[in-house]
């Protein structure tokens, strides 16, 4: 089964390198435009979209995310979960605004941002345009809330660098559906271990012959790499989350 849509879905990849040139700002309301037009958790519409232009905003970001890349990007999206919206209009009604602060909230503002985001990344696909979602902002959340002066109720999820593409990266194969697609409860296959050992074998090719950054892994040793990052990274997000109004500590109700 095949159509334009679900070929551009199958083509997806992130892209790094970019021609410099800046989006023009039709290109850049019609990615918002479609980025509204997502489903919305209860229609709450609970996130925002801050576009960062300033130089030295995205210099900085560059900092904080250790990828300064995304300084060449034709435009760069900050993808916030806002429920400080919904709260001046929940006040400007003196209506009970407790449950804004819930984590439950919390959660519906970042899927509201993370499906957007994808929606971004799929229709500047459609246009032709590049882009690489980036959850490293994360590094630094709360440099992130200082530099771009995000209120409470608010918090920074993701970015998203788009642009011209430079670069014509090749596809990063995915996991066979067996190993990630089950009936009706969780059951890996009991071939697991053969599965896997076919798409590690794919994984290594694709890392060995891919057009940049070669190297000598496969999926398997990618996830064991993985687990070597500190876990002490990013260990603050909790306490910062709840420094922006949300309540994610565990009590009794
Ligand atoms: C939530 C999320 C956060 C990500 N953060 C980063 C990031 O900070 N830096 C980066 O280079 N790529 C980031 N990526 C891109 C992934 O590395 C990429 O999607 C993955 O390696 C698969 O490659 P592909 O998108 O080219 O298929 C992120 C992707 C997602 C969905």
């Amino acid at each position: 089964m095949t159509n334009d849509i679900l070929t551009l879905l199958g083509q997806h990849r992130s892209v790094r390198q970019f021609d410099g040139q800046p989006l023009s700002s039709s290109e850049v309301n019609t990615l918002v435009d479609a980025a509204q037009h997502a489903a919305t958790s209860t229609f709450a519409q609970q996130y925002s979209i801050i576009s960062i232009t300033d130089p030295v905003i995205k210099h900085e970001l560059g900092n904080i995310s250790g990828h300064h890349w995304l300084e060449k990007s034709g435009h760069y999206f900050m993808m916030v979960a806002d429920q400080h919206r919904n709260l001046q209009i929940a006040t400007a009604a003196h209506a009970n605004t407790d449950i804004l602060h819930s984590f439950d909230k919390f959660l519906a503002g970042t899927f509201d941002a993370a499906i957007a985001t994808e929606a971004i990344v799929t229709a500047g696909e459609s246009l032709g345009l590049g882009s690489t979602i980036m959850g490293s902002i994360l590094n630094h959340a709360q440099s992130v809330i200082d530099l771009l002066h995000l209120p409470s109720l608010t918090f920074p999820l993701l970015g998203i660098a788009i642009g011209h593409p430079a670069e014509n990266p090749d596809l990063k194969p995915r996991l066979p559906q067996p190993l990630m697609h089950f009936d009706n409860q969780y059951a890996l296959p009991t071939d697991f271990n053969q599965q896997l050992s076919g798409y590690d074998a794919r994984v290594a090719e694709y890392y060995q012959h891919r057009n940049s950054h070669l190297k000598q892994i496969d999926f398997s040793q990618h996830m064991v790499q993985e687990l070597s990052r500190d876990p002490k990274l990013r260990s603050e997000l909790i306490q910062v989350i709840s420094q922006q109004g949300f309540d994610v500590s565990a009590h009794e109700v």
